[in-house]
């Protein structure tokens, strides 16, 4: 599997902070929000990533995560020339995915829990070995800001709706979709919804008609942010402030990541640290190293 990571877009909710730097670049705390997707799939290891940008930002992404070789894996990078809206990514991604199945993700979503990663697993392995699509829904109260799945008793999905002016339900299907390589092709013929976007939401509806879509619901003890708003992404911010101060341990730590797969050695896990100086960040790499 490879995943693809979604960091283009308007950012409009977050202006004018988002005005002329990119979301994915800005501070949760501690790292540039680029770092928690990757981070995710990094610990479902996968280690041919996509990400998907604007054109102007393009350096940037560069810069902070070059090709990926000092992490121990292979990133790429895909410009959108415009945010023609999240299905898109999966066309771009096109040759990047071959024949392979894919991750995909949204830049500005976060998440933390427990089970997560045996979560996440299963949603990779079941696509992987049987195909379809694999979707999670999350309890929210604002269900007009979301796409929305509507599921039965026994918890199968009956309907999808984007942003609805009357939501049938209160689960949000969340930034991080596993698909077959068919969804590459179902992208290609989803047509501009009425606020003239290719949603995401109609290539999930596709497998929905087909009978290949699963959807799983990420119960208490998840914690997931869309962090694309000035107050989500401050709550996320302070989420992960406070559990790495407490816990002692870091979130989406790409560093970590990649030493505890075994992608890198000491020995490069101290030439990262060396280049974070004695920031807090660069003392817990250079710990992780030592002990
Ligand atoms: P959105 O939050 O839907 O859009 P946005 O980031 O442009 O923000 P706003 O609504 O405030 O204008 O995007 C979800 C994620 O997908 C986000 O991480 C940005 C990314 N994205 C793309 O990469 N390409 C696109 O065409 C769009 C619409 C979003």
């Amino acid at each position: 599997m490879k995943a693809v990571i979604l960091a283009g877009g308007k950012g409009t909710r977050q202006y004018p902070v988002t005005k002329v730097v990119n979301k994915h670049l800005l501070p949760i705390y501690n790292k540039p929000m680029i770092y928690y997707p990757l981070s995710v799939a990094m610990l479902l290891k996968i280690s041919e990533i996509l990400i998907v940008v604007n054109p102007e930002d393009k350096p940037m992404f560069q810069k902070l995560l070059k090709d990926g070789t000092q992490l121990g894996m292979k990133i790429e990078y895909a410009v959108q020339e415009k945010p023609r809206g999240l299905a898109e990514g999966l066309i771009l991604a096109e040759d990047f995915i071959g024949r392979d199945t894919i991750c995909y993700m949204l830049g500005d979503n976060i998440f933390y829990g427990h089970n997560l990663v045996s979560l996440l697993e299963e949603a990779k392995r079941e696509v992987e070995t049987g195909g379809g699509a694999y979707v999670f829904g999350y309890y929210v109260k604002d269900p007009e800001r979301f796409g929305i799945v509507e599921l039965d008793e026994k918890g199968n999905p009956i309907s999808l709706e984007e942003k609805p002016k009357k939501p049938r339900s209160n689960f949000a299907v969340v930034g991080l979709y596993f698909y077959d390589n068919q969804a590459i092709e179902i992208a290609k013929k989803v047509k501009p919804s009425s606020r003239g976007e290719l949603e995401i939401t109609s290539v999930n509806q596709k497998y929905l008609e087909m009978g290949r879509l699963k959807v799983k619901l990420m119960g208490r003890g998840f914690a997931w942010f869309d962090a694309g708003t000035h107050d989500s992404f401050l709550e996320a911010g302070e989420f992960v402030a406070t559990v790495e101060k407490r816990t002692g341990l870091m979130i989406g730590c790409i560093e970590e990541i990649a030493y505890r797969n075994g992608w890198i050695t000491k020995e490069q896990l101290l030439k990262l640290a060396d280049e974070l100086n004695n920031t807090d960040y660069g003392m817990y790499l250079r710990e992780l190293a030592t002990t």
